[in-house]
């Protein structure tokens, strides 16, 4: 088949901000999708010719899709999410208009997890950090490396236990850490230690595991207070989202030695990362990597387009994300 066949007669698939080169492509090849412009002025004469036109949008956690864009876009069906988070879109005014927004969990639960556990030993080893220092050419010299903090039998909390949350338990139970978390509710069937609250949580554990959705119910759930209950001996690992921790009072207590150390793969305004943090050595900084293995971005970018194909053959989608109640009337 040449590419002018596979191109569909309609055009009405539209990608919102970058996706990783292989999906852009694929949306591209077998869609013709249409990428909705970065400037202001481009955007809005793309809107007006072709916002009609359009049926689904495909984004990811980055970028989403906002209630002013789904307002321009007044035959939209579905928002196709690259990635498990949907923080930036919409979602209350996306269930308002009816439309079925998708993510990608499950693929990504295992990966995320291992960046967890990998954050949390180099963090608190300070590995990096002792790899900085041999290729620095210190060792001859300085001698003996610092020593660290032991990981095995540590305490550790986590805040939201959902599938990575989870994930991150168990693999963590098998260093023989004793676990325990705050969740929006309770998990019955969870055999991990229920506490009410991130404070109360913090108090009790040697490191702090973010693993809670983003978006407005969690922004700066790890308060200053908690941060503070964490303590001078106490370590934050973030996998989640940066919003979840108020970034300011975390860089403020690594600063003055109110807390032990950080590992951080999410912040609040991604790319940038608090300059304050770079000259740390008991912070490990990653650019957003959780997910990245080419195993899991593969699944990610195979279940985003099959969430896409099932949208526009049948109107749903293969794993929908939880929407609010739409009121009535
Ligand atoms: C992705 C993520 O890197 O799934 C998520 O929510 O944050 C990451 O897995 C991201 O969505 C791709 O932009």
């Amino acid at each position: 088949m040449s590419a002018e066949e596979r191109i569909p007669a309609r055009r009405t698939v539209l990608q919102v901000g970058p996706l990783q080169p292989s999906l852009e492509q694929r949306l591209r090849d077998d869609y013709a999708a249409y990428v909705l412009p970065d400037a202001p002025a481009e955007r809005d004469e793309f809107l007006a010719s072709h916002g009609a036109e359009i049926t689904a949008a495909v984004t990811s956690g980055r970028t989403g899709v906002d209630a002013e864009l789904m307002a321009a876009l007044p035959n939209l069906g579905a928002v196709v999410h690259f990635g498990v988070g949907y923080d930036t879109t919409d979602v209350d005014a996306a269930a308002a208009r009816g439309l079925a927004v998708s993510n990608t969990p499950d693929v990504l639960t295992d990966c995320v997890a291992d960046t967890a556990v990998g954050l949390m030993i180099d963090t608190l080893r300070r590995f990096s950090a002792a790899d900085r220092y041999v290729r620095a050419g210190k060792w001859p010299t300085g001698g003996v490396y610092p020593l660290a903090k032991k990981v095995s039998n540590t305490r550790v909390g986590i805040v939201g236990l959902g599938r990575i949350g989870n994930a991150i338990a168990k693999r963590l139970s098998a260093f023989g850490c004793t676990i325990s978390y705050h969740n929006r509710r309770e998990v019955v069937e969870s055999p991990y230690e229920y506490v009410a609250s991130p404070e109360e949580l913090a108090r009790g554990v040697d490191v702090l595991i973010v693993a809670a959705a983003g978006g407005a119910d969690t922004r700066k759930l790890v308060s200053r207070e908690v941060i503070d209950a964490l303590g001078p001996d106490g370590y934050l690992i973030n996998i989640a989202r940066g919003s979840v921790v108020d970034e300011q009072a975390l860089v403020a207590a690594l600063a003055d030695g109110r807390l032990a150390g950080a590992g951080l793969d999410v912040f609040v305004d991604e790319p940038n990362v608090p300059e304050a943090l770079w000259s740390m050595d008991n912070v490990v900084v990653l650019p957003h990597v959780a997910s990245g293995t080419v195993e899991t971005r593969a699944a990610m970018e195979d279940l985003t387009l099959r969430n896409l194909e099932t949208f526009l053959k049948s109107g749903d989608v293969v794993t929908p994300v939880p929407m609010p109640a739409r009121a009535s009337g």
